[in-house]
């Protein structure tokens, strides 16, 4: 949920971590501080708030280092004050880090700590470890680093520097993720590749437990068990472009936009539309184990969660195969009836995500065989399952998920389709549905064009306290999605219903102030939907309806109407996500949020 960015090498260490700090802001954004080395004197600087902050008051000191490790944090053990703000130091000022996760044995090792007289001046877990690392160390900081850890219960990244060393960084990772970097005669640690796309594309995971040391010399790595160990160089294929705004106003708008590509990337060479078909290269040769299986689950959080639920409806209707959608932070505490026959998938736009971490190892543990369904490549979740599937959405900086969302539910639209034909669906009907989803680029496109007309629409409802937002059948999970969009960036409550529950409870709180979206298809259930927004309109509610192309009756009821193209169930979620995405962006604008960084969150949950 925070940022960790360490430079070691030829040049001023300070610009690159700031720049760095910058781009992973959006993982975690209260407070942020950087450590470095001046000869063999450690600098400190913190502030609560943003990198910006923290950049002028480095420009005013003009310091230079060629060694530093920085932090932006989303405060999980005390607030965000400047005492609370990381990099943490040993009280002997010798040691300093920055850590991302959690030490759920702090207290302890906190409380034994204070007993033996040290002196701790923050309210974090983070400083427990600044104090073990200063306990152990005789010499060599990775050893100190290691012996540390050993009495550390938790999920940690962590970056150390000591005076004593002051060519050093040693970086380390359990559960949360860490790359280093190899540029020339130049060396990076970081918390995401993000921050440091613009120095390199060479990138090292780490895997839990393994120990990286970079000097000015170079960079290596230990496994866990201390065996110094050969880890591959991999290329990122992204480039910088991709995590820049590139004119838009926020990241959150250009992922918005983006839609049209990267529902197209997620389809390229997998969809085949010649033959009614799909084709999954890293799942391929799992397909039988899937369809055999006893039992299948979507495990995933938020708005992947959302997807999942999609993906559910789309076995179940369309392959005929059963399947359970879990929470992923529920899984793992509700003994799931899950062994050797079960497969797990596990849904994760970012790869990091806990929770979602906890449930593939609780799936694991049960033998299951677990699947990912993914966005960054080499995310621990992509390393952890046994196989998967890339959506291939790109970076996504927005914390609030858009262009992921419609990408793991073009996946699970692939996969369906692919266990479909294998399950007896007609290749007449493989066929509609395979040419339905290669028109969807450009049906999206379409309905983006209604950008100016929802942004008007914003303007009217941007003072509501709440919202209703309605759907049937797939659209409910759009439902959820749409609300969730508005809650998490303007802060406004929202609630996702089945249309038809509305009367059995949330009708009670339908007056003249409550917007209600219904999202309101040429389905089966169209005229369904039509007698509820009589219902609402009757109670004076206002309605923003979500049609069907051409639909004019709806016109005579609802307050507006927004269109999207006709579509079958398997298009529809995504064609009708992308007006709700586009409504909570304009009315989080007009409420004046940080669309992008909106409080309290952080784009990919690290802890639990
Ligand atoms: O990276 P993940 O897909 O695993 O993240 C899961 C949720 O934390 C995430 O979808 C969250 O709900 C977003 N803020 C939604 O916009």
């Amino acid at each position: 949920m925070c940022g960790i960015v360490g430079y070691i090498g030829k040049n001023n260490a300070i610009p690159v971590v700031i720049q760095g700090l910058q781009r992973l802001e959006y993982r975690g954004y209260d407070s942020c501080g950087i450590a470095m080395m001046d000869s063999e004197k450690m600098i400190l600087e913190k502030v609560t708030g943003k990198v910006e902050e923290l950049q002028g008051l480095l420009a005013r000191q003009k310091t230079n280092s060629s060694v530093a490790i920085g932090h932006t944090r989303w405060a999980t053990h005390g607030p965000p004050t400047f005492s609370n703000a990381h990099p943490h130091t040993s009280q002997d000022g010798k040691v300093a880090l920055v850590h991302n996760g959690i030490i759920e044995n702090y207290k302890v090792l906190r409380d034994g700590l204070i007993n033996d007289g040290y002196e701790f001046s923050s309210e974090t877990d983070t400083e427990v470890i600044a104090a073990l690392v200063s306990q152990a160390y005789h010499g060599n900081l990775e050893h100190a680093v290691r012996e540390a850890l050993s009495h550390v219960v938790g999920a940690y990244g962590l970056a150390v520097i000591h005076t004593d060393e002051p060519e050093k960084i040693v970086c380390t990772r359990k559960g949360a993720p860490l790359i280093m970097a190899v540029g020339e005669d130049e060396f990076f640690v970081a918390s995401d590749v993000a921050a440091i796309l613009s120095y390199s594309k060479d990138v090292i995971y780490l895997d839990n437990e393994e120990i990286g040391i970079l000097t000015p010399d170079g960079v290596t790595t230990y496994s866990g068990s201390d065996e110094p160990i050969d880890k591959k160089i991999h290329k990122i294929t992204f480039n910088l472009e991709e995590i820049e705004k590139g004119g838009y106003e926020h990241f959150m708008l250009k992922e918005i936009f983006s839609q049209p590509q990267t529902i197209y990337d997620a389809m390229r060479g997998r969809l085949l539309p010649e033959t009614g078909d799909a084709f999954l290269g890293g799942i391929d040769h799992m397909i039988g184990s899937i369809l055999h299986a006893d039992q299948r689950y979507f495990t995933a959080c938020g708005t992947s969660w959302h997807a999942a639920l999609i993906g559910e409806m789309m076995f179940e209707q369309f392959a005929r195969i059963p399947c359970e959608v879990e929470y992923a932070s529920e899984f793992r505490y509700r003994e799931p009836l899950v062994d050797a026959k079960s497969i797990v998938f596990a849904i994760s736009q970012s790869g990091e995500t806990a929770d979602t971490l906890a449930a593939i190892q609780e799936a694991k543990t049960r033998e299951a065989t677990v699947l990912g369904i993914c966005n960054v490549v080499g995310s621990s979740i992509a390393r952890e399952t046994e196989a998967g599937v890339y959506i291939h959405a790109g970076p996504e900086i927005g914390v609030a998920s858009t262009k992921a969302f419609t990408s793991q539910v073009t996946v699970l639209s692939l996969l369906t389709l692919k266990l479909a034909r294998l399950m007896g669906m007609s290749k007449t009907d493989g066929l509609e549905i395979s040419q339905a989803m290669q028109k969807l680029p450009e049906n999206v496109e379409w309905v983006l064009k209604q950008a100016d007309q929802i942004a008007e629409i914003a303007k009217l409802y941007a003072d509501a306290a709440n919202f209703l937002y309605l759907g049937r059948g797939v659209n409910f999970p759009v439902a959820l999605e749409g609300a969730l969009k508005l809650k998490e960036i303007s802060y406004i409550h929202a609630e996702g219903y089945p249309a038809a529950e509305m009367k059995h409870g949330p009708i009670a709180l339908i007056d003249k102030s409550m917007p209600i979206v219904a999202i309101a298809p040429q389905d089966k259930t169209y005229d369904k939907i039509i007698s509820n927004i009589e219902e609402v309109k009757a109670r004076h509610g206002r309605v923003i309806a979500l049609a069907t192309e051409g639909d004019t009756r709806i016109k005579d009821i609802a307050d507006h109407v927004l269109y999207v193209p006709p579509a079958l169930s398997f298009t529809a979620p995504i064609l009708n996500v992308i007006p709700l995405q586009l409504l909570s962006y304009y009315v989080a604008v007009e409420r004046g949020c940080d669309v992008d960084q909106p409080r309290n969150l952080a784009k990919s949950v690290t802890v639990e």
